[in-house]
């Protein structure tokens, strides 16, 4: 388990927060393990109808802590099983998931996101993806789930040319619900996730499972992603770039 990640049950919503602010809410192995921990067991209890994800104020999350994408290119390790357990959970979440942005979404920050059921984010939100500038690919189904959600042209550009994306847009492409106040995405994301929780749980549960189909092929995807994560992972292109951020002057 992790120190950086909180879980808190209230009533039918759990919140499961990112809590590593001095680095941005970047993720360790550690967090991706305790998120996926506690994706897992919501589905265990019927008394959870609705799970949160919430980050700190400014920063939702900077995506994968480089360091450990470093020291995994040079382990030769790829995308470690806390990781791809996280992923999995995402995909196979048993639970409506509701995500409360504030500022930062980066890489995984931003990709997880497309699993989510509802998105408030803040006004000064900015979500960006910048996996083919370190050399990597896109993860978490995004290869699959982006396009389809917003047409593969604007997918392309967040992607792939790695152009951010500020709250407006992420609404205009279906990537977030609503847009509010800083100060206000917590209660709005709230107000939705206890929404979803006052319905009946079992039309809710079988009316997500026919609208985002079966879950095989999201965690296929994911699959075949984390195989060429690996190899770029390895690449010239990505050590160079993940040595840069390291050792960039501040
Ligand atoms: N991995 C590891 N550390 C990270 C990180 C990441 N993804 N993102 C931020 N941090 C750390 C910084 O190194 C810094 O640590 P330090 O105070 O010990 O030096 C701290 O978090 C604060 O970040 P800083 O860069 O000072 O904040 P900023 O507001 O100027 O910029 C970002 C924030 C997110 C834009 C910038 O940190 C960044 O580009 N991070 C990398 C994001 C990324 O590429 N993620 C992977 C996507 S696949």
């Amino acid at each position: 388990m992790s120190d950086h990640v909180t879980v808190a049950d209230a009533g039918a919503i759990r919140t499961v927060r990112m809590n590593r602010p001095d680095k941005k809410n970047a993720l360790t192995a550690a967090m991706y393990e305790a998120m996926a921990a506690a994706l897992e067991d919501a589905g265990h209890h019927t008394t959870i109808r609705c799970v949160v994800i919430a980050g700190a104020p400014g920063a939702f999350s900077a995506g994968n802590d480089l360091a450990e994408f470093s020291k995994a290119a040079t382990t030769g390790e790829g995308l470690g099983s806390p990781v791809v357990r996280f992923l999995h959970a995402l995909a196979r979440s048993e639970r409506p998931l509701v995500a409360a942005v504030q500022g930062l979404a980066v890489g995984v920050g931003t990709t997880m996101l497309l699993h989510c059921d509802h998105v408030v984010a803040s006004d000064d939100a900015r979500f960006s993806t910048p996996f083919v500038s370190l050399g990597l690919i896109p993860e978490a189904a995004s290869s699959l789930l982006a396009p389809r959600l917003m047409g593969h042209r604007r997918a392309f550009e967040l992607l792939v040319m790695g152009r951010p994306l500020d709250g407006t847009a992420a609404q205009a492409c279906g990537l977030v619900n609503a847009v509010v106040p800083p100060g206000d995405v917590e209660a709005a994301a709230m107000k939705a996730a206890h929404d979803i929780a006052a319905l009946p749980a079992e039309a809710v549960s079988a009316s997500r499972r026919l609208m985002r189909g079966s879950p095989d092929e999201t965690v296929a995807r994911i699959d075949e992603e984390v195989r060429l994560f690996k190899q770029r992972l390895q690449s010239a292109e990505a050590q160079s770039a993940f040595d840069s951020f390291l050792t960039r002057k501040r």
